[in-house]
Parts: structure tokens; sequence; C-alpha cells
């Protein structure tokens, strides 16, 4: 199958490309499209065989549930029942936005879509393309991110050409996302809301905008706490590069001496190495390549390049990477959360005196 990659600029939106990626939709195709989080590979989500289509083009085990994507509120009542007053207030506050709620969903939801399970994943997302595409299509479009499973997800349309060329009729090239990781999710249907992935939309903003306690699935806090992730997506080693990475934590100054000591051991062991640094200490390392991920006071920045990097590693055919830690004040919780499962949680913590 050829895939057509069509460039569309989100502020001045082509309407006859989009007519073309809405027809594919209606007649059961998919069509990958950007959100403001990552590139997603959309389908339509009342469709069984649609939805069966995107877990074949993404090699995605059938019992990981896919997001559904809505452009009007309304469409919350179509696809989930029971609905909750806090779902009601999180719409208020973050949508559209990159905030994925989870809740009982209705007869009219395919199990395909949610893999099985008795609760959905909505949301909104705010991209005018994406909006656009739901709209003309008149569906609601399940979309996980539009990668191969177990590769970091797509933040540009190169990327989603990667790892999908070939295998879709559609890609609409909308540019660099904004966000660069993807939504928040949290979970309504228990008795506490509880975040089941960190995302751009925090902790505290939640609360805040809920005026109650949020809880953090216990599943996703620490590699070894036993318990399994309440998002099926969670247990899997996503966002895996092919080299080894490895986190080292610290004092700057510290971290960069044991960076460059473990390089130097690898390069003298024929290893070709990369390193993950910070546009402040860039010029400090040695290594085969080093890549900067922005400057370490702008978060926004290392969540944009997390993924682009990992992606370019692999490219290099590098055998290990080093990375800095980032756990930035607001959407460290998030970076880190996909960091540390791209490292597989190897991390070396420097002592003061080493
Ligand atoms: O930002 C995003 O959310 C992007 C863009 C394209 O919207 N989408 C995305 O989808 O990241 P995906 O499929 O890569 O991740 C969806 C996650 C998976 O971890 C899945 O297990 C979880 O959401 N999920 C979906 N439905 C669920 C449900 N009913 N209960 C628990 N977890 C669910
Ligand atoms: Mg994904």
């Amino acid at each position: 199958m050829e895939t057509k990659r069509i460039v569309i600029d989100p502020t001045d939106i082509d309407a006859s490309a989009i007519s073309v990626a809405a027809a594919i939709i209606r007649e059961g195709g998919l069509v990958a499209f950007p959100t403001e989080t990552v590139y997603g590979l959309g389908a339509d989500a009342l469709s069984s065989q649609a939805a069966r289509k995107i877990y074949a083009a993404k090699g995605r085990p059938s019992d990981n549930p896919l997001i559904v994507h809505i452009s009007r509120r309304e469409d919350l009542f179509t696809v989930a029942r029971d609905i909750p007053v806090w779902a009601e207030r999180l719409a208020d506050a973050f949508w559209p936005g990159p905030l994925t709620m989870i809740l009982w969903k209705s007869d009219r939801v395919p199990p395909e879509t949610t893999g099985g399970m008795e609760t959905v994943a909505v949301r909104m997302p705010d991209h005018p393309v994406a909006l656009r595409l739901i709209e003309e299509s008149g569906r609601l479009i399940a979309a996980p991110s539009a990668n191969t499973s177990g590769r970091p997800s797509p933040t540009t349309a190169e990327h989603v050409m990667c790892d999908m060329e070939g295998r879709i009729p559609m890609v609409l090239d909308g540019g660099a996302v904004g966000i660069g990781i993807e939504s928040t999710i949290v979970d309504l249907t228990e008795q506490v809301p509880m975040i089941l992935r960190p995302g751009y939309i925090t902790r505290e903003m939640l609360r805040e905008a809920l005026g109650t306690e949020v809880c953090v699935d216990p599943g996703i806090i620490a590699a070894d706490s036993g318990q399994k992730p309440k998002a099926p997506g969670m247990k899997y080693r996503h966002y895996a590069p092919r080299a080894e990475l490895v986190i080292v934590e610290g004092d700057t100054d510290r971290v960069v001496a044991r960076i460059n000591r473990l390089a130097a051991e690898r390069q003298t062991r024929g290893e070709k190495t990369g390193i993950l640094a910070t546009d402040e200490t860039r010029s400090l390392y040695r290594a085969d390549y080093i890549r900067s991920i922005g400057a370490r006071s702008d978060e926004d920045a290392i969540a944009r390049h997390l993924y682009q990097l990992l992606r370019e590693f692999d490219d290099l055919a590098v055998d290990v990477i080093y990375s800095e830690s980032f756990a930035t004040p607001r959407i460290g919780h998030a970076i880190m959360n996909r960091l540390l499962k791209a490292a597989g949680h190897q991390v070396i913590t420097v002592e003061k005196d080493g």
C-alpha cells in the first residue's frame, strides 16, 4: 500500500485534504494525524473492523485499549455512561487538551476499541487538524500513538512515515507537535480519581480543578512495586530505544564526570556511545554522539525533544546512551516516567563522594 503524506497548515487548513482523509475514516481505513501531544493513528472508534486494523498496523497487543478522540462535549454521552460530575469539571478545565478520562463505556463502543475492558478512554485533542478530521468524518476517532508498538511515540510526520510507511493509506503532516509526550490519563471510575499515566496536566492541576484528592496508580510509581499498572499499555517496556539506556543522576559536576568515565570505558571496548545532555552541559562531554535535549530550565523543550532524540540515537546505531535525569518541577514526573521506562529503570545515583 502506498502511504500518501499530505502537508497541511494547521493555521490554514486545506479543506480538500481533510475531506479525502475524512472519507478514508468513514470507509473504515486508517489516517495518521497530528495532535498537540503526539501523532495519532486514527480509525472509526465505533467500528470493530476499523479498530482491528489499528492493532494490525502497529503490531499492538489486542488487550491494550485505544483512546477515543472526540470534537464535541456531547459525544461523551455516546461513548460513556454513568458520567460523574468530575468529568464535567475536568472537561471544563482542560478540554480541548492533553487529558484523557477513563469512564464506564456505553454499549456503542465495541470491545475491540477498549481491548475488552468495561471502561473507555476519551479525550478532546487541542489541535485544529485533529478536530477538523473528527468533525468532517462525522465519526469518533480511536487513535493510539502512531508508532510501531514498542517504539517512541512520533512527534513529527517523518517519525510516522518511518514506522507506518506501506501500512496505512495516509499521513496528515501538520509539522512537529507542541507537547511531545502523551496525554495525562485519569481514571474516574474509582472512589478517588487516579492518574494512570502522568502527562502535561499534573496532579496539582487535577486536584485544583476537582477540589478533591487525586491519587497516582501505585503500579506506575516504582518498577518493583509488584503491582500491575491499571492502564494495560503501561506494563509494556514502551518507548524503548534499541540501545542500552542508563540514567545518571546527582550533582551536575559529578554526573558529568561519571558519564564521561563510563562512556570512555565503553568506547575502549569498541562500543558506540551516545549522551543525552542539556544546553548547559553538552560541551563538557566526550562521546561518539552528544545531543542536547534543550535548556535545563525549559521543561517544555525537554518534553518536546525526548522522543525525537531517542529515535535519533536508534538511527545512529549507538550501543549505549547515558542520560542526565530531568526531574523538572512541573512535567518532570511525566518526562521521567517515559525516560525511566526507556531505560528499563537503570539508574546510577552519583553520591557526594563519588
Ligand atoms: O496523547 C495521547 O494520549 C496520544 C494521542 C494520539 O492522543 N494517544 C496515546 O494513545 O498515547 P496510546 O494508545 O499510545 O496510549 C493509550 C494508553 C495505553 O496505555 C492504554 O493502555 C491506556 O491508554 N488505556 C486506554 N483505554 C484504557 C482503559 N479503558 N483503561 C485503562 N487504560 C486505558
Ligand atoms: Mg503509545
